[in-house]
């Protein structure tokens, strides 16, 4: 990974520093001690502090088992389930009656779950599944849009102790399919299809593709999403949900007890090599971790309702709309559709409706609401927020600026949080109402996350000097592969250092960061071939397969830019030299990677330049590319192959 001299002046930018407001008063995390003084005191005993917010079938007796590093198991010998956890116990605690889901339909229609409700729910599920044959530690792929199906079905499978898989529901059905094998999945469970800008779209033929192309055949439970205006067929194997539900409505199945260590769910993200990777969390650590980074980064207690704008489809979903949140007792609001439809007043009537407190979401989200203008939030009675938080890339200076200033009306604390699929739970944020912010800076590591910023050789950097985010001490939450899965896990994100005392593993981020003199990070972007579209994270090999599989097209890469203020994709790609048909073969790029990736991951802009802009080695420079797409200046193209490119490109892109 070549070093880029100019980043480190933009990036160790000296970041103003913003009090917290005065009227954040429900901050429960002030005890008059310092929570990172004591966690690095206590560690790892203070992380018994997460499993105390969790009810145990069987207590834990072993905290932190380390004998075999980096594979480290939490929380050893307690037994507990994870619906239980969020659901149950909120009824004996009197909480039956409350709120825990509300859905907020594309075509203006709300449903409304009490906790009663999502059990009884859950539970019949839970039965049909069990009826269709899923099993204790089976795999149930999901690929389903934002319904309430989705998370009542993410639950059933947890109670009865099956994994989910949850797979994007704009994922073609290629993609599907290739995150369905390898999970040897169980049971399929998907809708008829989606309303787009009121226009049926169909969901179930892709999944009917991907089925067909599957080796063995396995059952398929079909929601009913699109009403009796548009009847679906059901084929050999597939169950209509609504049917099930009926048919063991009031059933009883009591939650099964799982290992802390046994795996909740998998989850498939993009890694250094591109292909999507299997991800799993263990049900005690990583459920512990969401609680706890719920309660303390996004200060949620019972009763609060909280608003997150992810798609269930990625981790931010599962562990901040489904298991963290509902771990808490909150109440969870869920959109279906998009932010603009009907009109773009929609976001801020959601949130004045629900009396949304706490709101999370992406600067992309923000950077469009920007565009869109301060009168749209101004429209509406936005007194019921009390925190802000945002994830999935930096936020800019000015784009926190206009949040803090036309959201929270400077009374709301703004989390910045980093984290990843891989890490469960947020690692990095300020804590609300406690740490001054610092607008550009995702803020210092929370209490008990050792996270240190190196150089190859795993050497901590000064402050001000960029490098390498590594995490050094284990976390509750943290990835847990299966067995098979060992092997690249270890290849890919750990690393063994000997220090003055011990060896010492610290597992990279893939992400590049700069720490300042208080301890604030800023993250400078992915290390790795990583692109994020709309919050989207996409290996660029996967969509580079699909771009180079057009006939004519040599050689092809993907990058994530923002010029108009949402991130888009750009393609930049080499083409046989007697090829003429230029608009053809940007189309037929365009169908190659709707096809094959989804329709969310089309491109901006297809780019034909002459050659890509190499490092010596022959890898592609992604970052001369996002500074193109970015319309900066580029100021170091030294360790390029063919620098001369990089002119060469420029002005294509100012053409094209
Ligand atoms: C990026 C999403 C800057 C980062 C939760 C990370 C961020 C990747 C932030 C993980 C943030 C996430 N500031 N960058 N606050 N949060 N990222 O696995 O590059 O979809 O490695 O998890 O998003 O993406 P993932």
């Amino acid at each position: 990974m070549a070093e880029d001299r100019s980043e480190r002046v933009s990036w160790s930018e000296k970041r103003e520093t913003r009090s917290p407001p005065s009227t954040f008063d429900r901050d429960t995390t002030r005890t008059g001690v310092d929570p990172r003084e004591r966690f690095d005191r206590e560690w790892p005993d203070c992380w018994a502090d997460a499993a105390a917010l969790l009810e145990w079938t069987e207590p834990y007796d072993e905290l932190l088992d380390d004998d075999d590093a980096p594979f480290y198991r939490w929380f050893v010998g307690g037994r507990l389930n994870a619906a239980e956890n969020c659901i149950d116990r909120h009824l004996e605690a009197g909480r039956k009656t409350q709120v825990a889901l509300r859905w907020e339909g594309k075509r203006d229609e709300q449903r409304t779950y009490t906790y009663h409700d999502l059990h009884r729910e859950v539970t019949a599920v839970a039965a049909g599944l069990r009826e269709l044959g899923v099993e204790e530690n089976d795999v149930v792929t999901l690929y389903l849009p934002t319904l309430p199906e989705l998370p009542i079905t993410m639950l059933a499978c947890a109670r009865i102790g099956a994994l989910h898989n949850v797979v994007f529901a704009g994922f073609a059905p290629d993609a599907l399919l290739e995150r369905m094998s390898g999970t040897d999945s169980s049971a399929l469970v998907t809708c008829d299809g989606a309303f787009r800008d009121g226009v049926a779209i169909d969901q179930k033929r892709k999944a009917d593709a991907a089925m067909a192309e599957l080796e063995s055949t396995i059952p398929t439970i079909v929601v009913d999403r699109l009403g009796p205006a548009n009847e679906t067929q059901l084929g050999p194997d597939q169950y209509a949900y609504d049917e099930l539900v009926d048919r063991f409505d009031g059933a009883d199945v009591p939650p099964v007890p799982r290992n802390a260590t046994d795996p909740l769910f998998h989850i498939h993200t993009s890694g250094t090599t591109g292909e999507p990777q299997r991800m799993t969390h263990a049900t005690g650590g990583y459920l512990a971790g969401t609680a706890w980074t719920s309660r303390t980064v996004f200060d949620l207690s019972p009763g609060d309702t909280y608003w997150c704008t992810a798609d269930l489809g990625w981790v931010t979903g599962h562990s901040y709309v489904v298991y963290g949140p509902l771990a808490r007792g909150a109440t969870v609001v869920l959109a279906e559709g998009s932010l603009r439809y009907p009109d773009r007043h929609r976001p801020w009537e959601i949130i004045e409706r629900n009396g949304v407190e706490v709101f999370y979401t992406t600067p992309g989200v923000i950077r469009t609401f920007m565009k869109w203008g301060e009168s749209f939030p101004a429209a509406h009675d936005r007194s019921s927020l009390r925190l802000l938080g945002t994830v999935g890339e930096p936020i800019g200076p000015d784009t926190w600026e206009w949040y803090y200033t036309h959201v929270g009306d400077e009374r709301c604390p703004i989390v910045d949080t980093w984290w990843q699929t891989e890490t469960g739970a947020v690692m990095l944020s300020t804590l609300p109402g406690v740490d001054e912010m610092k607008p550009g800076a995702v803020g210092p590591p929370l209490p008990g996350i050792d996270a240190r910023v190196v150089d190859e050789d795993g050497r901590e950097l000064p402050p001000g000097e960029p490098g390498y985010l590594t995490i050094t001490k284990p976390w509750p939450s943290m990835l847990s592969p299966l067995e098979s899965d060992r092997y690249w896990v270890l290849a890919e994100y750990w690393q063994q250092f000997s220090d003055r005392r011990a060896d010492t593993w610290r597992y990279f981020t893939g992400d590049r960061a700069v720490v300042d003199e208080d301890g604030y990070v800023t993250i400078i972007g992915r290390a790795d071939d990583v692109v994020t579209v709309g919050n989207r994270r996409l290996g660029t090999a996967e969509l580079e397969a699909a771009i180079t599989a057009v006939d004519g097209v040599t050689e092809a890469a993907a990058v994530a830019g923002s010029t108009g203020g949402d991130t888009d994709l750009y393609v930049f790609a080499t083409i046989e030299q007697d090829r003429t048909d230029r608009d053809g073969l940007r189309g037929a790029i365009t169908d190659a990677i709707v096809s094959r990736i989804g329709r969310f991951a089309e491109p901006a802009a297809v780019v034909f330049t002459p050659e890509l802009p190499e490092t010596h080695s022959g890898k592609t420079m992604y970052r001369v590319l996002e500074t193109i797409v970015d319309d900066e200046r580029l100021e170091d193209s030294e360790p390029l192959r063919n620098p001369e490119i990089v002119g060469e490109l420029e002005s294509l892109w100012t053409t094209e």
